[in-house]
Parts: structure tokens; C-alpha cells; sequence
């Protein structure tokens, strides 16, 4: 069969890792860059470290305005597949490069595979919802990390081609935890004690394009028990830089801003860490299978079973709830949740029982 993968940022990078080079054991693929993601820090970094086949195409669709990137993507995306004539498109996650692969695919009727379909956070102000929900409403083969996606997906009635695969990002951070352990010089790099100090993220439009949210994140990463590493994410730079804020966050001795880090050096600070504040999606899942308890800085999540086993609490951008965090005791139980590994196994074979179906239709 021929797939088209289309990924365009960081973290489709590290789930297509975990599939790439095993479809390409019995399926052709054409992996397409959108662009989305272009600084050598966001990109190139990932697929060297993850051994990522290098894009066929690359669109250099760059940062625009949501509605304009999109546009961008799908113009680009509409010569490539008319060229390629895939037999199967296949997204990852819930960018506006999903929405776009998505969306050219259903539009050239070519079916489309959604890995990490039907996760929901159920807030239609996120713009990573407006893009899950309609891409999976344009999928064919809908490749879910847990139950509770496929039962969201349930609940808009799309019940065909659902299938629980476990979670690609897991099956990559099992593999490379023990090498960033191995090879990353992070640790010494940032002057940072095993078990002493706090990993924060926060790149989420909802916390950093708003003025008082960006300054109650500031608030809230000072006021965390140091040391606090922070690598800044470009869109949380140039609103730390447009506000004036940045200058607090540098003034503050408990926080060590660094650059956007590579995954071998980020997974090897989230794996020593004392504890993960965060509002990536990613790295909620990573933290919970690093077995370090995580803060995340938003009032609601999609892995709602990382919170239900007690490793992630909601505390928002609150002060006062991180800390009371903090000072709980993480669980003595860590059941499994993600697959343990084999998701992207289960993706390739979902995958050949696809183009096995399609062969006998
Ligand atoms: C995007 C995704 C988000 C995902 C995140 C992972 C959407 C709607 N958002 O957010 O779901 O969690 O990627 O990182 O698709 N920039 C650079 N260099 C780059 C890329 C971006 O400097 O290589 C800057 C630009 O100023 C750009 C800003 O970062 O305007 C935001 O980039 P964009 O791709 O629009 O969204 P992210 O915030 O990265």
C-alpha cells in the first residue's frame, strides 16, 4: 500500500518514530513536512536523535495565523497527493498540520488513519480540540491510544475503524529513556541534582498568549521550590519578550531558562526530575512512565488516566495547589497505561488489515 504521513512539529516527529520505519518494512511511504515546525532545535534535532526517516517532501509552510498555516498546508498538500496517490493519508495527533494531512486526504478521497484519535479535553477554546475532534470526524482507521478515546469517540457516534493500539509516544520514550540516561549531558549542563529540582514547560496558547495568564505562569514558575529548569518553547520566548515578563522570569535565581531542548536532553532532565509542571500533552504521558509525579498547568487534561492513578494533578496556574502537590507522596501503584511499548506493532498491523481489506473490496 502507499501511505503519505504528513507530520509537521515536534511531537508527530516522536510518534512517527515509533511507526515509520516498521510500515516501511512492508508499505511504501512518503513522509511530508509541513513546516510547521522549521528551527533546526524543533525539528532537524528529532528525526537525528529518533532515527526518523527524512522527509520525501517538505511544504516550508512556516508559522502563520491557525486559519493561514492550515490554508498554506492544505495548498501544498493538494499537488503532493494528486502526485503520490496514496492509498491511505496518515495524521498524528492534533495540530494544525493533522487538521491539514486530514483534511486534503477526506478531500481527495483518500482514507485517512488518525493516530491518537479521540482524545478529547472537551474545551472547543483549544485550538489542538477543534483540530482532534474534526479530524476524527474525517478518518477512516481511528488508531486510539486509550479506552476512554475510543469511548469519546463513541459518544459522536463514530464507532467503525476504532481500534486501541496503546500510545506511540510511549512505545518511543521506553525504547529511548535508557539511552538520554546514557548520552545526555543535560543534567550537568543545567546544574541540575538528580531528584532536586523541577522540569517546567508551558507553551499552550490558553497560558501564554494572554497577558494575565503568561503573568501567573511567571508567578507560578518563581514561586516553585528551585531549581526550576524551563526550557522556553519560541511562542513562550516572544510572549515573555512582547510583555516584558521574560525580565522577571531571567531576574529569578530558582529559574534556569534554557533554549527548546532536543528529546534525548529533555527526556533525561523529565526522567530526574523531582517532579514535571507542565501543559504539554506529551509530556504528562512521559512523565507518568518515567514514574515522576507531574503538575499540569491547565484545569483539565485528555490523559484523565494519569490522573486517576494519582501521578498528575490539575493545578492549573494556582500557586497555592501546585505546592499542596508537591507535598503529597506519589502513589505506590503505577499500573500500566499505554501500551507498554507495542503501539506502534499494533498500529502496522491495524494498518496491513486495512490494505488487506481494501485488497478484497
Ligand atoms: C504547536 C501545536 C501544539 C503542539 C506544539 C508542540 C497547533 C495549533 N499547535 O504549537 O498543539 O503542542 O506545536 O510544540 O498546531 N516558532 C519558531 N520556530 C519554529 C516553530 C515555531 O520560532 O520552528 C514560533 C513562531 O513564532 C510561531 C510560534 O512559535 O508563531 C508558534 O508556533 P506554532 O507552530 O504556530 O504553534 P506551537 O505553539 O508550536
Amino acid at each position: 500500500m502507499r501511505v503519505v504521513t504528513v507530520v509537521g512539529n515536534r511531537p508527530q516527529f516522536v510518534k512517527a518514530a515509533a511507526v515509520s520505519r516498521r510500515l516501511r518494512e512492508r508499505h511504501e511511504e512518503l513522509l511530508v513536512h509541513t513546516g510547521q515546525h522549521y528551527d533546526d532545535e524543533m525539528s532537524r534535532v528529532f528525526f537525528e536523535e529518533l532515527a526518523l526517516p527524512g522527509a520525501d517532501r517538505e511544504l516550508g509552510v512556516g508559522s502563520a495565523s491557525a486559519p493561514v498555516q492550515t490554508a498554506r498546508m492544505l495548498e501544498a498538500l493538494e499537488t503532493v497527493l494528486a502526485d503520490a496517490r496514496p492509498d491511505l493519508v496518515m495524521v498524528y495527533g492534533d495540530t494544525n498540520s493533522t487538521l491539514a494531512g486530514a483534511l486534503a486526504g477526506a478531500q481527495l478521497q483518500a482514507p485517512v488513519a488518525h493516530v491518537e484519535a479521540g482524545m478529547r479535553s472537551f474545551d472547543r477554546a483549544m485550538p489542538e480540540e477543534l483540530n482532534r475532534v474534526l479530524t476524527d470526524h474525517a478518518s477512516a482507521l481511528l488508531l486510539c491510544s486509550t479506552e476512554t478515546a475510543a469511548s469519546n469517540l463513541k459518544h459522536e457516534g463514530i464507532t467503525e475503524g476504532v481500534r486501541i493500539v496503546g500510545d506511540a509516544m510511549a512505545d518511543v520514550l521506553l525504547e529511548m529513556a535508557p539511552v538520554a540516561r546514557d548520552r545526555s549531558r543535560a543534567l550537568e549542563e543545567h546544574g541540575a541534582e538528580p531528584g532536586s529540582y523541577i522540569l517546567a514547560t508551558a507553551h499552550r496558547a490558553g497560558n501564554v498568549d494572554a497577558p494575565e495568564r503568561l503573568s501567573a505562569l511567571v508567578d507560578l514558575l518563581i514561586a516553585l521550590p528551585g531549581p526550576v529548569v524551563f526550557p522556553v518553547h519560541p511562542r513562550t520566548r516572544a510572549r515573555l519578550a512582547s510583555t516584558g515578563l521574560g525580565a522577571r522570569l531571567e531576574a529569578a535565581e530558582s529559574v534556569r531558562t534554557t533554549p527548546p531542548l532536543g528529546y534525548l536532553d529533555l527526556i533525561a532532565l523529565a526522567a530526574s526530575a523531582r517532579a514535571i509542571a507542565t501543559d504539554s500533552g506529551g509530556l504528562q504521558k512521559e512523565a507518568y512512565l518515567l514514574g515522576v509525579p507531574c503538575l499540569t498547568l491547565r484545569d483539565r487534561t485528555e490523559w484523565v488516566e494519569t490522573v486517576d492513578a494519582g501521578w498528575n494533578t490539575l493545578v492549573d496556574l494556582s500557586v497555592d495547589d501546585a505546592l499542596r502537590a508537591l507535598e503529597r507522596e506519589p502513589p505506590a501503584t503505577h499500573p500500566e497505561l499505554y501500551g507498554g511499548g507495542h503501539a506502534g506493532e499494533r498500529i502496522c498491523a491495524e494498518i496491513d488489515a486495512f490494505a488487506a481489506a481494501a485488497a478484497t473490496a
